[in-house]
């Protein structure tokens, strides 16, 4: 990373605040066991991972997803889907789980190592086969999603995927970083610890988006900035549904928002390899608990986090903070209302802090903006820096 030093008393665990669970896992085969671990793989039943859950595996194997050291098994499984906590007590919202075939669950055995492939048949690494079970698609969806639609995409996902989980720890060897996408951007938890560190911040908070930053995003990334340390600017770029904006345009948005009205010396901008659930308010502690691991002490949730359509409330991904005991998450939530620009008062605001009727507030929907961006119209500055609006026309002029 450049600009920074490396200090020798570097602790992963002990930096800002500790992992979930207070170990940062790490399934990554260490160099001087590659060859041996690649030779004995060629031998074992291949399984091959979509790209969400080749995802999931990068998320596991770099203790993104700390403590989980694998695809979940059925104890844990049950504990997140009915209360929000993983078997041992540590809490939990989302299901991680390698869903496959009938066929496919036939073909190995409890017990067993299975060699992990990606959808091009590269060698991911490998999982030590502990338990096959099988597992009700609707039930996951209603009380992880609140839905048993499928025109919801985190429930599409659920539906389509295969009939009986496989659960048990891996090992990863992966794809080299450089051959994935935003390699300079890629920073590992242990990477983010180190450059918090590094900067001397105390304090972090970070930020999820699916979406290029706008004025909202940034009014609340910069009311938080107010009162912490640092920024971690931490753009999901796993897979997102086919209308959100695509990651590489978001991250030219991100740059040129950085480069314009950012001081450099209290933002990180790194990508967050998973995927995006939708799951709204269980997504939403998800998230956090991600961030935990990265690094952060502190995270923002909006309005309607994670969400999709109108499947939550606005503020039911702040409420469900409210179902966990003080203290149990270990990472602080920031919670923001609605911001918009208010032309009465010339600044951004919420209903907090702003005392003019709506009609002098400028909110745009995402398929407002996209409709405003397919006619090759600029969003108004008021919604969206003029900068970060030239990357989205010349993004929808080049479709
Ligand atoms: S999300 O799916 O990643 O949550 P998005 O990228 O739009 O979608 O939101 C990133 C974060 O900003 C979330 O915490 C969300 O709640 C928050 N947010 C988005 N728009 C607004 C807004 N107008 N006012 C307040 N918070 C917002």
């Amino acid at each position: 990373m450049k600009g920074t030093t490396l200090t020798s008393d570097f602790n992963p665990e002990t930096t800002v605040i500790p992992p979930h669970g207070g170990k940062l896992v790490d399934r990554r085969v260490p160099p001087q066991e590659r060859e041996a671990f690649l030779r004995s793989a060629r031998a074992l039943p291949r399984v091959r991972l979509n790209g969400l859950q080749a995802s999931d595996v990068e998320m596991i194997a770099i203790g993104a997803f700390s403590p989980l050291v694998g695809f979940m098994g059925q104890a844990d499984y049950r504990a997140v889907v009915e209360h929000m906590h993983l078997a041992g007590g540590l809490p939990w919202s989302m299901p991680v789980t390698l869903a496959v075939d009938q066929e496919t669950a036939r073909r190995v055995r409890d017990g067993q190592e299975i060699a992990l492939e990606d959808e091009e048949g590269r060698l991911l690494g490998t999982m030590a086969l502990q338990e096959r079970y099988a597992y009700d698609k609707e039930e996951q969806a209603r009380k992880v999603y609140g839905t048993t639609e499928e025109a919801h995409a985190g429930v599409a996902n659920v539906y389509a995927q295969g009939p009986v989980m496989l659960g048990g720890p891996i090992r990863y060897v992966g794809v080299p970083r450089e051959e994935l996408p935003f390699p300079e951007y890629r920073l590992e938890p242990v990477d983010t610890r180190r450059a918090f560190q590094e900067r001397g911040w105390k304090t972090v908070v970070g930020f999820q988006t699916r979406n290029p930053v706008h004025r909202a995003h940034e009014y609340i990334q910069k009311c938080a900035m107010e009162v912490v340390d640092g920024l971690l600017l931490h753009p999901l770029v796993g897979a997102t549904k086919g209308d959100d904006i695509p990651a590489e345009v978001r991250m030219r948005c991100y740059q040129v928002l950085l480069e314009r009205y950012y001081p450099q010396d209290r933002v990180l901008l790194s990508v967050n390899p998973a995927f995006m659930r939708y799951a709204g308010p269980r997504e939403a502690i998800f998230h956090a608990l991600v961030r935990k691991n990265y690094g952060c002490s502190h995270f923002i949730v909006g309005r309607d986090h994670a969400g999709v359509g109108n499947y939550y409330g606005t503020y039911a991904a702040q409420h469900i903070f409210r179902e966990f005991q003080p203290g149990e998450l270990g990472i602080q939530p920031l919670f923001f209302e609605n911001s918009f620009f208010c032309r009465a008062c010339g600044s951004m605001g919420t209903a907090k802090t702003c005392p003019h009727d709506s009609a002098n507030h400028v909110f745009l929907s995402g398929t407002q903006v996209r409709n405003i961006l397919s006619k090759g119209e600029m969003p108004p500055v008021e919604f969206s820096r003029p900068e970060v609006a030239a990357v989205l026309m010349e993004a929808y002029r080049q479709r």
